[in-house]
């Protein structure tokens, strides 16, 4: 699919069909991330995949019992119906290590930091993949991983201290909204027009 018929399908799916997602296809998304941008070529990016029931059932259990997530009781399940979860995760240490690397230094030391760039690419990895989805004829959601679930999210799939974890991604087949949905949505406000986020030449 063209870039520009592509993107305008890109939305937050929250809710999806029992439909599993072929193995193949899980891992041509992930691909993509190799192709995004990082700081420096740091690379730092890190996706943790789970596709297996017993371990989004444990993703789903942590959101809705550690983190405290409430939900309205007509609430269409979401992590509990997505068939695939990618934690996106960043390595910090990646981006010291490369910026500690002689072409990169300043003045023989270390960049002062202008914005935390693993966290920049984090966020190009996660634009890949939700386009990536839609590209593969699915559809995806994003959640934030509140620091209650990131906790316990690392004692269960042995993530290392060292890898932070940026969000949750959810990926399958698309199933209607739930209704809640739309209160963060185009259903309810509309996309800010390019003049009301776009300066020319001059602030
Ligand atoms: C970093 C990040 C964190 C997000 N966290 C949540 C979340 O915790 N819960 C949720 O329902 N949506 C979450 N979203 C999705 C946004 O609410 C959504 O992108 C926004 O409302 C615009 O809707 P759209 O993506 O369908 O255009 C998150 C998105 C991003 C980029």
């Amino acid at each position: 699919m063209e870039f520009r018929d592509l993107l305008p399908h890109r939305r937050m799916v929250r809710h999806y069909a029992p439909e599993a997602v072929p193995r193949d296809v899980v891992e041509r998304m992930v691909s993509t991330v190799r192709r995004a941008p990082s700081a420096g070529y740091s690379q730092g990016q890190r996706l943790l995949v789970v596709t297996e029931e017993a371990g989004r059932a444990e993703i789903a259990r942590i959101f809705d019992e550690v983190a405290g997530w409430t939900s309205p009781d007509d609430r269409e399940p979401w992590l509990e119906s997505a068939p695939v979860h990618i934690l996106v995760c960043t390595r910090e240490a990646d981006y010291h290590e490369r910026y500690q690397r002689p072409d990169k230094l300043q003045d023989g030391d270390e960049i002062e930091w202008p914005v935390p760039y693993w966290f920049v690419d984090a966020g190009a990895a996660l634009m890949l993949l939700l386009l990536a989805a839609v590209d593969e004829g699915l559809a995806a959601g994003v959640s934030g991983v509140p620091l209650d679930a990131a906790a316990e999210i690392r004692a269960s799939f042995g993530v290392p201290d060292a890898v932070s974890l940026v969000t949750l991604v959810t990926i399958g087949v698309s199933a209607p909204d739930p209704g809640w949905s739309a209160v963060t949505s185009r259903k309810t406000q509309p996309r800010r027009a390019p003049d009301e986020f776009v300066r020319w030449e001059r602030w």
